[in-house]
């Protein structure tokens, strides 16, 4: 029941994993924690200079890794994830073993608009980056929508809203827990 418990955010990438998971965390009083930033102090370099060192297929592999060992941790915890986390086949599978997993699902012109100063993705460090975001949430689409338990559309919701909404589902699950799922 331990890991059931874990949330897990998903969605593309500036959706808003990280600041959900921060508020959350304050709101439910659980530990969060960001696989990138857990994967960046273990290699001790940034998520950058990851991808440029070693390439985008090494730092899958790492992300795959990390979610079989969290898998075994005990504890209570929100974990935002990367947004291509969800891609593989082999991490939807760890990500459902591994808690309730919500989808922030975003639009992306809101995404352009949040990133399009930020220099630390390094798949969207190219000359048309809001056609790359197109691109890729299409690819990722049936991805994110196959492991979410929970689909918020959040760019259209205020973020006391999409707290709320995650600590009501917690609730409703814990109580069809504790009753049994019948
Ligand atoms: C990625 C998203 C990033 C990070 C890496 C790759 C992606 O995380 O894992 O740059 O493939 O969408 P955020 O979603 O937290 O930006």
């Amino acid at each position: 029941m331990g890991q059931e418990q874990n949330i897990i955010l998903i969605g593309f990438m500036g959706s808003g994993k990280t600041s959900v998971g921060v508020k959350l965390s304050y709101r439910l009083r659980l530990p969060g924690e960001d696989t990138d930033k857990l994967i960046e102090r273990r290699e001790g370099r940034s998520i950058s200079e990851i991808f440029a060192d070693d390439g985008e297929e090494y730092f899958r592999q790492l992300e795959t890794e990390l979610l079989g060992e969290l898998i075994g941790r005990g504890g209570t915890r929100i974990y935002s994830v990367g947004g291509g986390t969800p891609v593989r086949g082999e991490n939807r599978r760890l990500l459902k073993q591994l808690g309730q997993v919500v989808y922030l699902k975003v639009s992306p012109e809101t995404v352009y608009e949040r990133l399009k100063e930020d220099a630390t993705r390094p798949l969207l460090q190219c000359p048309d980056p809001l056609d790359r975001i197109r691109q890729l949430m299409e690819e990722r689409r049936e991805a994110y929508e196959a492991c979410a338990d929970i689909i918020i559309e959040a760019d259209q919701t205020e973020m006391e809203d999409i707290i709320n909404r995650i600590a009501k589902e917690r609730e409703t699950r814990k109580l069809l827990v504790i009753n049994g799922p019948n």
